[in-house]
């Protein structure tokens, strides 16, 4: 069989066939940084399917590296070590027959600070389904560069501006655009690293409130320093400490009832 097609059968809105499925599995996941820092200690972590997973931890823990083992971005640094399983809708994303640039299409990335591409706000969503070839025509691109901003809740603030620059929105604008940009290709899971840190309040509700209608078709993950928010938005939390996964389960459980004192300080406010 194709290995493309083989792909699509496999990871084509799989998570829509079966809603309790995992989106993500990863088992005993280590990872040394070329200069030795053993960064990941066997980390085993699972991510559902429409459901917010957040990540806290004190700075250094880990967070951003696990986020960058999922879409392998993490392979291109010389000399990295990593080892372990990940699963991505049941398949080993290191399966040699993936390609990785269909394999990284999956998975949609919003930073910590919005960072459109300086190119009109159209041309920043347009960009990702042409260099993957997701649309037939220019009709079809326009039409779904028009969803795609709607999926962000922010089509009718630029509607009328397309074809200016994505870098003269607002802070959150510009934030919701990276949104709808990391819906572009088409994926399954969103992987948001401290996406509202550079935001204000209004701001953040803005995207919390994105966040939470789009959990109904994605798996999230979302890194965040902000307890409340943690609290506010995810079903599920994982606390890291020291590159190893403290504790992970109901996010009310466990900010109610962290049942390890390295976690019940983290979120309690006392350390981190
Ligand atoms: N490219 C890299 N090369 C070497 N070491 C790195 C690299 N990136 C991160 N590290 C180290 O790996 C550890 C984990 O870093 P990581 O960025 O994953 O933490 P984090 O939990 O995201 O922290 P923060 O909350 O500050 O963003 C830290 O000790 C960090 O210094
Ligand atoms: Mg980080």
């Amino acid at each position: 069989m194709n290995v493309l097609v083989d792909y699509q059968l496999h990871f084509g809105d799989a998570h829509h066939d079966s809603e309790h499925q995992n989106a993500i599995v990863v088992r005993d996941l280590n990872l040394w940084y070329p200069d030795g820092n053993h960064a990941l200690q066997d980390v085993n972590v699972e991510i559902s399917n429409q459901e917010v997973t957040a990540f806290i931890g004190p700075s250094g823990c880990g967070k951003s590296t696990l986020l960058r083992c999922l879409n392998r971005i993490n392979d291109a640094i010389p000399g990295i070590r990593i080892e372990g399983e990940i699963e991505l809708m049941g398949r080993s994303i290191y399966d040699p027959e993936i390609e990785i640039n269909k394999l990284r299409r999956r998975f949609g990335w919003v930073a910590q600070s919005p960072n459109p591409f300086p190119k009109s706000v159209y041309e920043n969503v347009a960009y990702g389904p042409k260099i993957h070839g997701l649309c037939n025509s220019k009709w079809e691109l326009e039409a779904f560069v028009e969803d795609c901003l709607k999926a962000a809740n922010l089509w009718d603030e630029v509607k009328d501006r397309l074809h200016e620059p994505g870098t003269g929105l607002s802070g959150g604008q510009m934030q919701r655009l990276c949104i709808a940009r990391a819906l572009s290709t088409k994926p399954d899971i969103l992987l948001m690293d401290e996406p509202c840190s550079a935001l204000d309040p209004l701001a953040t509700a803005k995207v919390e409130a994105l966040i939470e209608e789009l959990k109904r078709k994605y798996a999230i993950i979302i890194i965040t320093h902000n307890m409340q928010q943690a609290a506010r938005i995810s079903q599920r939390t994982a606390f890291f400490h020291l590159g190893k996964l403290v504790e992970a389960g109901d996010t009310e459980d466990l900010f109610m009832n962290p049942k390890t004192e390295k976690c019940r300080d983290y979120v309690s406010g006392r350390y981190g």
